[in-house]
C-alpha cells in the first residue's frame, strides 16, 4: 500500500509503498479516509523540527496526524467498535510518565510519550493502519463525513479553552448577567488554529473577537467575515490592540506577545498557543514583567489534548454543522487532494488542505 514519508533529519517527502499490517487481537484495523495537513507536517517536511524521529530502529517515518478512518476489522477482544464505524485516532500516546497513567500524556512530565506522524510512531497518511482502541475516537455522528478531519486540529483549541477555565477560575471574569459576551477577545495570527478557536470562543458566547495576521489574503478575510470577526493585516507594523481580556498567540512570535502583553486589561489571560522558532527575538524589558505583575496577567502555554478534547472537539464540530455548516464547507473547500498530489497539498493557499485516501 502507499504512504506518504519523510527521514528525519533531511529536507522532503516520499511516496513509498510498504507492506499491509494485519489485524491482531485487541487491536483495530483501519482504512484512512482523510487526512489534514498542518504546519507541523510542513515544518517536518521542511526539517524545521528538532524533535521528529522515526519509530525505533528504522529510519522513515510515515508522516500525517489529522486522521479521519474507517473501521474494516476488529479483533478478537475488542469492545466498542464495529466495522463502519468512523474513528478519528490520536496523535501523543503512551510514555512512562504519570500523567499518560489517566489519559493526560498531554501533560507529560516527560519526553518518553510518542506522537503519530511526528515522533516515534508512524502517522496516517497511507491507505491502512492498524491500531489500539484506547487510542481512537469514535465519531457519535457520522453525518459529519468529511468535517470530522478537523477533529484533531480543534482538540488542541478544546484544551486551550479547558486552560482558560483554569485560568479565569483565579479571580471572576464573568459579565454581570453571568454570560461571556461582554469579554473581548483578541487572537493573533490569523490561520486555521485561529480560526477553529473563533469557533470556540463564540460557541462559548464570547461575541467580540478581533484577529489579526502580517499578511492578508481573500481567504483570511472570507473566514473573518463568516465567523463575523473583526479582521485587520498588521503589514509588518504593530498592530496597537487595547482594552481587551484575552489575547490568544498563534504566532510564536515574541514581539507578538510582548504587545498582548502591553495592551491587555488587568486580570488578562495570554495563551500561547503558536510556536515558531524561528520568529525573531525581541528583548523581555523590565517594565514587561511589571505589567504581568501589576496587571494580575496570566500567561499560560498549550500543547495537544486529551481523549475527553477530542471528544468536546466533536461536539463543537457538530454545533458548527447544525449552526452554519457554511464555516466548515470553507475549511475544506477545494482542499482534497489525492496521495499523488501530496507535494501540491503542502502548497494549498486555503486554510486546510487533507488528502483523500
Ligand atoms: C499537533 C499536536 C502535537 C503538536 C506538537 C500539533 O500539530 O496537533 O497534537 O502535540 O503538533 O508535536
Ligand atoms: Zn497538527
Amino acid at each position: 500500500m502507499r504512504a506518504v514519508a519523510v527521514t528525519p533529519g533531511k529536507e522532503g517527502f516520499e511516496l513509498i509503498e510498504v507492506p499491509e499490517s494485519p489485524v491482531v487481537k485487541g487491536k483495530v484495523k483501519l482504512k484512512t479516509l482523510y487526512v489534514g495537513i498542518c504546519g507541523t507536517d510542513k515544518a517536518i517536511v521542511n526539517n524545521a523540527l528538532g524533535f521528529v524521529r522515526p519509530p525505533p530502529g528504522e529510519d522513515k517515518l510515515i508522516i500525517g496526524h489529522e486522521g479521519l478512518a474507517k473501521v474494516v476489522e476488529v479483533g478478537e477482544g475488542v469492545e466498542g467498535l464495529k466495522e463502519g464505524d468512523f474513528v478519528v485516532p490520536m496523535v501523543r500516546r503512551g510514555g512512562n510518565c504519570f500523567h499518560s497513567r489517566f489519559g493526560r500524556q498531554d501533560y507529560c512530565e516527560d519526553e518518553s510519550f510518542v506522537e503519530a506522524g511526528i515522533r516515534g510512531l508512524h502517522g496516517f497518511q497511507r491507505e491502512y493502519f492498524v491500531d489500539e482502541p484506547e487510542y481512537l475516537v469514535r465519531v457519535k455522528d457520522q453525518d459529519l463525513g468529511v468535517f470530522a478531519v478537523l477533529t484533531e486540529p480543534m482538540k488542541n483549541v478544546m484544551k486551550v479553552i479547558e486552560v482558560l477555565q483554569h485560568a479565569v477560575a483565579r479571580y471572576y471574569e464573568v459579565c454581570e448577567d453571568s454570560t461571556l459576551s461582554c469579554l473581548k477577545a483578541v487572537i493573533a495570527g490569523w490561520g486555521t488554529e485561529g480560526a477553529l478557536l473563533a469557533m470556540a470562543l463564540k460557541y462559548l458566547g464570547v461575541e467580540e473577537i478581533t484577529a489579526f495576521s502580517r499578511e492578508e489574503s481573500e481567504e483570511k478575510v472570507k473566514v473573518a467575515e463568516l465567523l463575523n470577526v473583526e479582521y485587520f493585516a498588521t503589514k509588518g507594523g504593530k498592530a496597537n490592540v487595547r482594552d481587551f481580556h484575552l489575547f490568544f498567540d498563534m504566532t510564536g512570535s515574541p514581539e507578538v506577545v510582548v504587545e498582548g502583553v502591553e495592551g491587555i486589561r488587568n486580570n488578562g489571560v495570554v495563551v500561547l498557543f503558536g510556536t515558531n522558532d524561528r520568529a525573531p527575538s525581541h528583548e523581555l524589558r523590565a517594565e514587561v514583567i511589571t505589567k504581568v505583575v501589576e496587571k494580575n496577567l496570566t500567561i499560560v502555554g498549550s500543547v495537544d489534548g486529551s481523549k475527553g478534547n477530542y471528544e468536546q472537539a466533536l461536539t463543537l464540530i457538530s454545533y458548527w454543522y447544525a449552526r452554519d455548516k457554511r464555516v466548515l464547507e470553507y475549511f475544506l473547500e477545494g482542499a482534497i487532494y489525492a496521495p499523488e498530489e501530496f507535494g501540491e497539498a503542502l502548497k494549498h493557499r486555503g486554510l486546510k488542505a487533507v488528502v483523500k485516501w
